[in-house]
């Protein structure tokens, strides 16, 4: 089982987007089985609140499965309990390191990382596009998928 906990600053936007397309992209190659999959923030700003209408909407416009959820925030348990913890811009890391301590297990990453255009993923709640958000967290999702066939953590199909 390959434990995925996807992280941003409020977990309405970016990581439930990345949460239920990972889950949509695992599904569609057989393999829902072999992953845990869930999202975080790194702040308490909307804990107990459901996804962004606006990451919603496009979800739907997009066809991506999704379910009623409720935002909560990072903890240090987190990091022992997941193999993978992906942020989505640099100041994600730095708040997630600065719940859970050193990333002494190398678990921690930046989600475009995994693609040939490392950078961060701005926060729709500030640009109201999630267009751009959903395109590029495409992107990372499938690098990420790349990077796990690479390391043989997943049969290549
Ligand atoms: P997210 O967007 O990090 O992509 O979920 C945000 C949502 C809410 C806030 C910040 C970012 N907020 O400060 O309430």
């Amino acid at each position: 089982m390959i434990k995925v906990l996807f992280v941003c600053l409020g977990n309405i936007c970016r990581s439930p987007m990345a949460e239920f397309i990972f889950k949509n992209m695992v599904c569609k190659k057989g393999l829902a089985d072999s992953f845990l999959i869930a999202s975080a923030a790194t702040s308490y700003e909307e804990t107990g609140n459901d996804i962004h209408y606006g990451a919603g909407n496009k979800l739907r416009q997009e066809g991506i499965p999704f379910t009623r959820r409720e935002a909560r925030r990072i903890t240090p348990k987190d990091y022992k309990n997941f193999d993978f913890i992906i942020g989505m811009e640099e100041s994600n890391i730095a708040g997630i390191k600065r719940i859970v301590g050193e990333d002494k297990d190398n678990k921690i990453f930046k989600l475009l990382d995994f693609t040939d255009s490392p950078r961060g993923i701005a926060d729709p709640w500030y640009t109201g596009d999630f267009d751009a958000t959903y395109e590029d967290l495409t992107a990372g999702l499938e690098g990420f998928i790349s990077y796990l066939i690479s390391e043989h953590l997943i049969p290549d199909r």
